[in-house]
């Protein structure tokens, strides 16, 4: 099977666990989140928004509530439904979009600002991906992406990561780590499967961006270790990254 057919059934299968983290979150976390949104995307303007891999459209929904025209990409149907559920259920109209974000079928120089977040791990081609972004981005138009170092070798981001993959057994009722049983054989074929903010300025560099700046959103993860659940405190543990980017 394919690495594009085995990361779309694994977040198939996951829509459901996924999308009630993020429709649990407190009004505070979805405040902190905005917040972070509105600091980097002016909100007094009514930007052209395409956020890819949406997932059950954390990132496509603020936008929206910001006053922003989104449209919305994922590979996965079932996160989809999720995700127009999700905006069906704030009132807002969003273009949500069954594709590829290696391979969009959208045309050229259409958006503001491309958003992704925790996507990049998981691409097999990110500097695809990044061409594609970098294509159906304005002139003057920026790439923000969230991501992070998920799968670290160290020892203490592995044992948290032991921990956590038990928790979400037990929370999905599935004690044969679907997780690994989908993303070892592909790991190998993911190049920022353990993301490092050096390699993704090399891949937005060689992609043609400008203005490349990375930061560790330590502010966010702080927040989100306080406010959130056990699991988010696990995985707010990971070094997490805001990527930016200008098409010039
Ligand atoms: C970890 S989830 C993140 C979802 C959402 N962005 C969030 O942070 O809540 C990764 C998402 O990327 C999607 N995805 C993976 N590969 C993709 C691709 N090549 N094109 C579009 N979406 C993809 C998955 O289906 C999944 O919904």
């Amino acid at each position: 099977m394919e690495a594009k057919e085995v990361i779309r059934n694994y977040w198939d299968y996951r829509s459901e666990t996924y999308n009630t983290g993020i429709v649990e979150q407190s009004e505070e976390e979805w405040a902190t989140w905005k917040n972070m949104l509105s600091s980097i995307v002016d909100s007094r303007e009514h930007l052209e928004i395409l956020d890819v891999g949406t997932g059950p459209g954390q990132l496509a929904l603020m936008f929206a509530e910001l006053g922003h025209h989104v449209t919305a990409v994922d590979l996965s149907t079932r996160m989809l439904e999720k995700a127009r559920k999700n905006a069906l259920m704030r009132s807002l109209d969003i273009n949500f979009i069954q594709g590829d974000a290696e391979d969009l079928q959208l045309p050229d120089m259409q958006f503001d600002v491309v958003s992704s977040k925790f996507l990049l791990w998981t691409l097999p081609d990110p500097q695809k991906a990044l061409s594609e972004w970098k294509r159906v981005l304005k002139k003057d138009g920026m790439i923000i992406a969230i991501d992070g170092d998920w799968f670290s070798s160290g020892i203490f981001l592995k044992s948290i990561r032991t921990i956590s993959d038990g928790i979400r057994s037990i929370k999905e009722r599935n004690f044969h780590n679907p997780f690994n049983q989908h993303y070892n054989p592909i790991k190998k074929d993911l190049p920022l499967y353990s993301l490092k903010p050096d390699q993704v300025s090399r891949f937005l560099n060689d992609a043609g961006f400008e203005n490349i700046n990375i930061e560790r959103m330590n502010s966010l993860c702080r927040s989100a270790r306080k406010k959130g659940n056990l699991l988010d405190k696990l995985d707010y543990a990971h070094p997490i990254y805001l990527m930016k980017a200008v098409k010039k």
